[in-house]
């Protein structure tokens, strides 16, 4: 048991190399808030059971991963408006009445590291997006948010990248296409949310897609430069950058949702960037 009342977790599968423990901790630290982040490994099928020990055993608030964002959603009593247009949960918050808030912090996350911490606005700007799954669903809001001059959504599956078309059409002007659509069209922001880097794999789309000096941005994080990174770097840009800031904007996000107070993510930024290359 622990000795203070403020106990958070991440939850996910696999969850035993997550940052997040060593991001809130040093977050709690800069505003001097104690608390106890730790991270929990959740069998599949186990999430319901996890969280209901977890807050019998005092837990306030969680950040949910990979693979349970979306019964995070089932399971949280009010969403915001942001995490029901994902339809998924990255942060859970207890409240004093027993009841669970469910918001999502992956689109923020990302806007605040391309738009604030890279300096590249949006507004007016052809952007593309590579892959169509659940961490899309999650950011797409946030970047419509910015009116764009375009929002192109490109998938391997081109029917998921549709049907992302016709959910978020209201908030702004989204296509859905396949890769080989993308023949002929250049963007200013190529963001690469498909999971091809685990594969070591690179998006197959038209090799000209990215406009001089483009940003290239792809949502995984690595000790090297991701397969996507390298290939943008071949073809047309040598502006790239991987998810480290994200991860780190969507957690000083949930630090927000949670404590009330925003903390500095540009220290913790840089120095996770020298333990992963040292690492
Ligand atoms: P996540 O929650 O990380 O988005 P997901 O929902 O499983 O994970 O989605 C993975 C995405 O990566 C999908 O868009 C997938 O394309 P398909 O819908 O066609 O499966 C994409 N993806 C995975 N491997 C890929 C590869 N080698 N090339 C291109 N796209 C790939």
């Amino acid at each position: 048991m622990s000795h203070t009342e403020n106990i958070y977790a991440v939850m996910g599968n696999p969850v035993r190399h997550s940052k997040s423990p060593a991001i809130h901790r040093e977050f709690a630290r800069q505003r001097a808030i104690a608390l106890e982040y730790s991270a929990i490994h959740v069998e599949l099928g186990g999430f319901e059971s996890a969280l209901r020990a977890f807050r019998e055993n005092g837990g306030r608030g969680l950040n949910i991963t990979v693979p349970f964002k979306l019964e995070a959603y089932q399971l949280a009593d009010r969403h915001s408006a942001r995490a029901e247009q994902a339809g998924a949960v990255n942060t859970l918050r207890f409240e004093d009445d027993g009841s669970a808030y469910g918001d999502n912090t992956d689109g923020v996350g990302l806007l605040r590291d391309i738009t604030a911490n890279l300096n590249h606005p949006l507004v007016d700007q052809r952007v593309l997006i590579l892959g169509a799954g659940g961490a899309v669903r999650g950011i797409l809001d946030a970047l419509l948010e910015q009116q764009p001059k375009q929002l192109v959504v490109a998938n391997r599956t081109v029917a998921k990248a549709k049907e992302l078309e016709k959910l978020f059409r209201p908030q702004g002007d989204i296509r859905g296409c396949g890769f080989e659509d993308l023949r002929g069209k250049r963007f200013d922001v190529v963001i690469n949310a498909t999971a091809a880097s685990l594969q070591g794999d690179v998006p197959a789309v038209p090799k000209d897609v990215l406009e001089t000096n483009a940003l290239a941005y792809d949502l995984m994080y690595g000790d090297k430069p991701t397969p996507f990174m390298i290939w943008a770097k071949g073809h047309g840009t040598t502006r790239t950058c991987d998810g480290l800031g994200m991860l780190v904007e969507q957690a000083a996000e949930s630090f927000f949702v949670w404590h009330g107070v925003r903390p500095d993510t540009q220290p913790v930024i840089e120095a996770l960037r020298e333990a992963v290359l040292e690492g």
